[in-house]
């Protein structure tokens, strides 16, 4: 059985064509030596949505808060429009892909996500795994594109984060690698790059402000996965992915985690 790979593909240059080919090329790359699982955000697209619909976006801790329409639209964008863009891509440069979400053949099951600042709407926390369907896929070949779109308990869509939808897929796939790729070479610090975050300090970071936004969401997702067991998360972007750059995420304190 070759390596599984989970890429976690941001939405801030999705809609790049400069940007999707490059990553239709690394997935292909990759593809000679592992099975990869793609997992897509498009927070960008869904914002931009919701400005034309006179929708304000609104965010806690860098989850978006969703109420009906919003979540309409984001089943529109990211488990439509973004998710066959990718599948087209990659199709383009002889991948063979297959775009679902979390809805389809229940590959992702939420309860809705009870967050400590407040409602949130149609936001889910994932409950369970059910990877069927992305195994057959992987058997053959094929590269399973997943939106985070997925299945709440009275059989309706719910949103989710896509960092979170990635970090339960590499968790229940049992994953041998985790990249969170985003429109940032890694976890920034002072302007420059962390090339280990520790999990003691990622919180503190997190509650001085350094860390903020919808990096937020990551981090955490990325130390969860990383305390689950799956060796290697990362979170940088395209260019790092294809150096192997950016920021390792790994357990621990700062005096156990250095050498
Ligand atoms: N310490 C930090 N280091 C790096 N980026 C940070 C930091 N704090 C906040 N950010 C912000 O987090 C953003 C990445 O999160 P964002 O949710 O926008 O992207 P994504 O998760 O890749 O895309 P999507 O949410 O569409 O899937 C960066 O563009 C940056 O603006
Ligand atoms: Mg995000």
């Amino acid at each position: 059985m070759s390596e599984t790979v989970v890429l976690k593909i941001g939405g801030n240059e999705i809609d790049d064509d400069a940007f999707l080919g490059g990553l239709a090329r690394a997935v292909a790359v990759l593809r000679t030596r592992a099975a990869p699982v793609v997992v897509h955000g498009g927070g960008k697209e869904i914002a931009r949505l919701q400005e034309a619909m006179g929708l304000q976006p609104r965010f806690v801790e860098g989850l978006r808060v969703t109420d009906e329409q919003t979540l309409t639209l984001t089943e529109m964008v990211l488990s439509g429009a973004v998710n066959k863009r990718l599948v087209a891509r990659f199709l383009a440069h002889g991948v063979p892909a297959v775009g679902l979400s979390g809805v389809d053949g229940g590959l992702l099951r939420v309860k809705r996500l009870e967050h400590p600042s407040g409602d949130l709407g149609w936001v889910g926390e994932v409950t369970a795994v059910d990877p069927t369907l992305l195994r057959l896929l992987m058997a053959q070949g094929i590269v399973p594109v997943v939106s985070p779109v997925s299945l709440g308990p009275e059989g309706r869509s719910y949103n989710v984060n896509a960092d979170q939808a990635a970090a339960a897929l590499a968790r229940a796939l049992g994953a041998d690698s985790l990249a969170f790729v985003t429109n940032v070479p890694g976890v920034l610090a002072d302007g420059r790059v962390v090339e280990r975050l520790l999990a003691s300090e990622a919180e503190a970071w997190i509650g001085q402000g350094v860390i903020s936004g919808g990096m937020v969401p990551k981090v955490r997702a990325a130390l969860e996965v990383v305390a689950s067991g799956v060796p290697e998360v990362r979170i940088l972007d395209l260019d790092g992915l294809q150096s192997g750059g950016g920021t390792r995420v790994v357990a621990g304190s700062p005096t156990a985690g250095r050498p």
